[in-house]
């Protein structure tokens, strides 16, 4: 998929195109989301997560790393909420290495504190906002950074 944008007029738009962008997923990846607070990050992941039929929508918050689900045949999808992780110590303490250590699914929020260096395919989705519930979401995919 190229380059894309979407404007959602609100959190259901934004949860219907998170599962959409799910249907696209396939582990090995990492789902960078970035964008100011309340731009729809955690939203999106709701429909992401629920999407990869990894949890209930509901059951999705901000949590600054946790494992939400492994399949059987063992694909594991994490969400990771960067915005409380100040330094790159504190990054290493999260266990995202290990994370990387196996195909998964990672969707991060708050990508753009950090700049994460490793070789899996990236979905990178920046998210804007609009007037009232608007929002604009820009969506590009990247082969392993070299
Ligand atoms: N179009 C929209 N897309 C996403 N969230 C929206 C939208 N319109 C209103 N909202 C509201 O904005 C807030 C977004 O919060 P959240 O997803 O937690 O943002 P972030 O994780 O980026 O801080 C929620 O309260 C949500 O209901
Ligand atoms: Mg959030």
């Amino acid at each position: 998929m190229p380059a894309a944008e979407w404007i959602t007029r609100s959190s259901e738009e934004t949860v219907g195109l998170g599962r959409r962008l799910a249907e696209q997923l396939r582990p090995p990846v990492l789902v960078l989301l970035s964008g100011e607070l309340g731009s729809g990050k955690t939203t999106l992941a709701k429909g992401i997560i629920s999407g990869l039929g990894a949890a209930r929508e509901e059951d999705v918050t901000s949590p600054t790393f946790t494992l939400v689900h492994e399949f059987h045949n063992h694909a594991k999808v994490y969400h990771v909420d960067l915005y409380r992780v100040d330094n790159f110590r504190d990054l290493e303490s999260l266990g995202l290495e290990d994370a990387l250590a196996q195909p998964a699914v990672i969707v991060i929020e708050w990508s753009e504190r950090f700049v994460l260096r490793n070789d899996w395919p990236q979905l990178t989705v920046h998210l804007e906002h609009l007037e009232g519930d608007a929002r604009r979401i820009t969506v590009s995919e990247a082969a392993a950074p070299a």
